[in-house]
């Protein structure tokens, strides 16, 4: 069983003919809405991976909040840890560009009010307790407190910016996984690291134990255990909007853990589910399913490379 302990938001999604710079507007011609968050995109992606997946977390008592739940209600998430508090579903404002490549602003709105004392009964000794940085600080540090005292593994996603406040938790963690951006921000925070190079972190974000995942885009991943590391390198596909697609890549190797799948194998399910993600607008609309993972994974190749 996966707990997803995450936010859940509503994207406001406006297609631009490029980025905005600070102080400038850009126009685009319309906007769609569309169900996000990293918690629920992650959340989402598990179950569309064939995981059974609880999610906790909050949506207000306003007019985003059921949009912001269909596909997870569609896809048979649990969302009885889901609370319907007095105030604002979280909100995520996602301005795409020409190349798929996104600008996001987000209003936690409830998402600020979660609390880890709603995962209490809910986690059990083998279950996966997937988070990220959309939360407040404090409660991610109990729900990981709580998840270590009850035997469940953890899968920490560094995700937003902002990583270097974790170097505290990852002690804790059993898997996490870190763009290189966030990379680079925990292993200055961890051991001084000065280093843009994403393999010059592999060793520090794994520690002893952890399998530690740097995502890179279209670029693959490269990842680390103990003495191991590998690479996956990305299939190419037809980029159409990348936002979710590090969810996806978290929610399915989420699935592919939970299920026994070895690492290599599960490296790969994640490499595919984030590649077919970038191939329609919305960060949920493209979460691909079971059977397209698989047969992507299956064509890719996880090399192991010299430490
Ligand atoms: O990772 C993509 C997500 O980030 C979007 O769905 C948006 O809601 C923000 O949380």
């Amino acid at each position: 069983m996966i707990t997803v302990f995450g936010s859940i938001n509503l994207d406001l999604v406006v297609s631009l003919p490029r980025l905005p710079a600070p102080g400038e507007t850009v126009v685009g011609p319309d906007h769609q809405s569309f169900p996000g968050g990293k918690g629920a995109n992650q959340a989402l992606a598990a179950a569309r991976a064939g995981a059974s997946v609880r999610m906790i977390g909050a949506v207000g008592q306003d007019a985003h909040a059921e949009a912001a739940l269909v596909n997870l209600e569609r896809a048979g998430v649990d969302l009885s840890g889901v609370r319907h508090l007095d105030g604002t579903t979280g909100i995520a404002m996602i301005g795409v560009d020409g190349r798929g490549e996104n600008l996001i602003m987000c209003a936690s709105g409830v998402n600020a009010r979660v609390v880890a004392e709603w995962l209490d009964g809910r986690l059990a000794r083998g279950d996966l307790l997937v988070l990220q940085r959309e939360l407040s600080a404090g409660p991610i540090a109990e729900a990981i407190g709580r998840a270590r005292l009850c035997g469940a593994r953890i899968l920490l996603n560094a995700a937003p910016s902002g990583a270097g406040e974790l170097a505290g938790l990852v002690g804790d963690v059993d898997v996490l996984v870190a763009n290189a951006g966030e990379a680079a921000e925990l292993a200055a925070a961890l051991e001084g690291s000065e280093s843009v190079v994403p393999e010059a972190h592999c060793a520090a974000l794994a520690g002893g134990r952890r399998l530690a995942v740097i995502t890179l885009g279209a670029r693959g991943l490269v990842a680390q255990q103990g003495e191991q590391r590998w690479r996956v390198a990305a299939p190419s596909v037809e980029v159409v909007d990348t936002t979710g697609a590090g969810d996806a890549f978290v929610g399915a190797l989420a699935a592919a853990l939970d299920r026994g799948a070895d690492i290599e194998r599960a490296l790969c399910e994640g490499t595919a589910a984030g590649a077919l993600a970038c191939k329609a607008s919305g960060a949920q609309s493209s979460s691909p399913d079971d059977r397209a993972i698989a047969t992507l994974a299956d064509t890719l190749e996880c090399e192991s490379i010299a430490g």
